[in-house]
């Protein structure tokens, strides 16, 4: 079946179980699930429930779109996303964000966790992912293009919008939250990098690195999305004498500490926007 029509399947679905019409989507990264307790529900779905939907293989993902109010806005929330080292297809990978476009988002906010690899950027701190260099083997847009979808050629220049960073950078600094701005490398994981590979990443311009998001924004600015991504940085990966083992466990406890910072900005964005 083709994308289209799956997509248009899978919004159906959704439409026959709710008249709720989301205008901003969000996606929660690894140990950012606590948002989820803020929202005034109105239709919840367990991936595995909904069609087309890849389920979710980690067990620090919730595996649920949430449909309701986060401070008086209409969002769908991912509470947990799909990754290119599970195994799903890029395709898959990036599926939920195109469902969202088709019930009506305008907006995606995308969290997630990274490693540091700017050398002022510490564990526990955040940031706005200013621009990305993609260093994953395969691209969500392989293959034919559905010309209904999205263009052949998306343009990348304006892919981190300018309005929100300044809207964010603006609420962070007068409320005395520590909030960078950086550069997102995107690598298929599943293990973490080599010191080598980390003083790389340094070196060709990157800021932040992890394993995500970067398939879902270049979906998004397919599909003319406007893009916003918040990065929790969970270990600091430079300059690598500072290198310590990283581990699933340290990472979802910063993640869960430096959380509160990044749901106060996320729904300071939501205001009128
Ligand atoms: N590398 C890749 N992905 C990550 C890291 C890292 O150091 N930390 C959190 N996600």
């Amino acid at each position: 079946m083709e994308l289209f029509d799956q997509l248009q399947e899978t919004v159906t679905f959704i439409k026959q179980h709710t008249a709720f019409e989301p205008k901003t989507g969000i996606v929660l990264g690894t140990g950012l699930g606590n948002l989820t307790s803020e929202i005034q529900v109105t239709t919840r779905f367990r991936y595995q429930d909904l069609p087309h939907f890849p389920t979710s293989t980690v067990d620090s993902h919730q595996g649920e779109l949430i449909l309701g109010m986060l401070n008086n806005h209409p969002v769908v929330v991912m509470a947990g996303r799909f990754h290119y080292y599970e195994g799903y297809s890029m395709q898959q990978v990036t599926f939920p964000i195109r469902v969202m476009k088709y019930l009506g988002v305008e907006q995606v906010f995308l969290s997630n966790a990274a490693g540091g690899i700017h050398p002022e950027f510490e564990a526990g701190d955040i940031a706005l992912v200013k621009d990305h260099i993609n260093l994953q083997p395969s691209n969500p847009l392989t293959g034919s293009n559905d010309e209904r979808i999205g263009p052949r050629f998306p343009d990348l220049l304006h892919t981190y919008d300018l309005s929100l960073r300044s809207k964010a950078l603006t609420f962070a600094k007068a409320n005395n939250i520590r909030l960078h701005e950086g550069v997102y490398v995107c690598i298929p994981g599943p293990n973490l990098e080599t010191p080598a590979e980390y003083r790389y990443m340094n070196i060709i311009g990157g800021d932040l690195v992890g394993m995500s998001t970067v398939p879902e924004v270049i979906v998004a600015r397919h599909m003319d999305l406007q893009v916003l991504v918040l990065s929790v940085v969970t270990n600091k990966c430079f300059p690598i004498e500072e290198l310590s083992e990283t581990t699933l466990e340290g990472v979802i406890e910063v993640a869960a500490l430096a959380e509160p910072k990044m749901t106060a900005i996320i729904k300071h964005l939501l205001v009128k926007s």
